[in-house]
């Protein structure tokens, strides 16, 4: 749970978080309804996003809403219920994301590639274009898309994972300068390894997988979702009201190396 806000702070702004049903999402629904925000949870599992509007509690509130980020008449459809639900849109966490098993380059398969990009990057575009529409009508509004330490930084074996969160970024930096002068600011958020229930699962099938990791964080650990939460939180609240553009690295020092 977010330790930096107070539970008033995000009070009477409401938005989108899509990928709400685990992980990073859930964490982000959980830290924003504590700080006072109206959150629509979206994701492409139902189950998981109504749990996290159950497990979701404060000032604020949540509710669940389906949607495919590679859809983009299922995006569409999102902004618009939010927009009826809320009358605006003030934030929108663009987190939905799908991984990479991995494999060098030259044996990546188109399939593999278009999945990647469909949902990493075409998703985040979808969502900005019509989010960004709105919050224009509404007046402004602060958009935090989820990149990653490898937006910023490669890593062997994951071509397209890498190119669609540097891609990521790129649209961020875009869409900053764009909007800057019409009260919308874009960051990124790029988180480092997650402990999230995909990595208990990867690493329980592999005990040398855990150690790795850590190694590679100067840290000594992996990070916690609500660690990344709370970075989203600051990126949508006042507190950042000089910030725009930027790729936020919360990575316990990995790509300082
Ligand atoms: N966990 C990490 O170590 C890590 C590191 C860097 C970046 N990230 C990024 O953080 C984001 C969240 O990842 P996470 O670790 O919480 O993973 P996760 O698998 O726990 O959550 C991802 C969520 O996105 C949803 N989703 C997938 N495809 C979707 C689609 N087409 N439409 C709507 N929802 C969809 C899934 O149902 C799931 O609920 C992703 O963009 C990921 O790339 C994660």
């Amino acid at each position: 749970m977010s330790a930096v806000f107070d539970p008033r702070a995000l009070a009477g702004r409401a938005g989108i978080v899509t990928g709400a049903a685990s992980g990073i999402g859930r964490a982000t629904v959980q830290a924003l309804v504590a700080a006072g925000a109206d959150v629509l949870a979206a994701d492409l599992d139902a189950a998981g996003g109504e749990e996290t509007v159950k497990l979701a509690a404060g000032t604020g509130s949540s509710s669940f809403a389906p949607v495919d980020v590679a859809e983009e008449s299922c995006v569409d459809a999102l902004v618009a219920t939010a927009v009826e639900r809320f009358g605006k849109l003030d934030f929108a966490h663009n987190n939905a994301g799908v991984v990479f098993a991995g494999s060098p380059l030259h044996e990546v398969t188109n399939e593999d590639w278009e999945r990647l990009v469909a949902v990493d990057l075409t998703g985040v575009f979808y969502c900005m274009r019509a989010e960004i529409g709105a919050m224009l009508e509404s007046g402004g509004g602060s958009v935090v898309n989820t990149a990653s330490g490898v937006g910023v930084v490669g890593l062997p074996g994951q071509g397209p994972y890498v190119a669609a969160k540097h891609g990521v970024i790129g649209l961020t930096r875009v869409a900053a300068l764009d909007y800057a002068a019409k009260g919308i600011r874009v960051n990124a958020v790029c988180p480092g390894s997650i402990e999230t229930p995909l990595f208990d699962e990867a690493a329980a099938a592999d005990p040398g997988l855990r150690p790795l990791i850590e190694a590679g964080h100067p840290i000594g650990r992996l990070g916690r979702s609500p660690e990344i939460a709370d970075a989203v939180v600051w990126l949508v609240s006042d507190a950042s009201s000089f910030v725009t553009g930027q790729p936020i690295v919360v990575d316990g020092g990995y790509t300082a190396q």
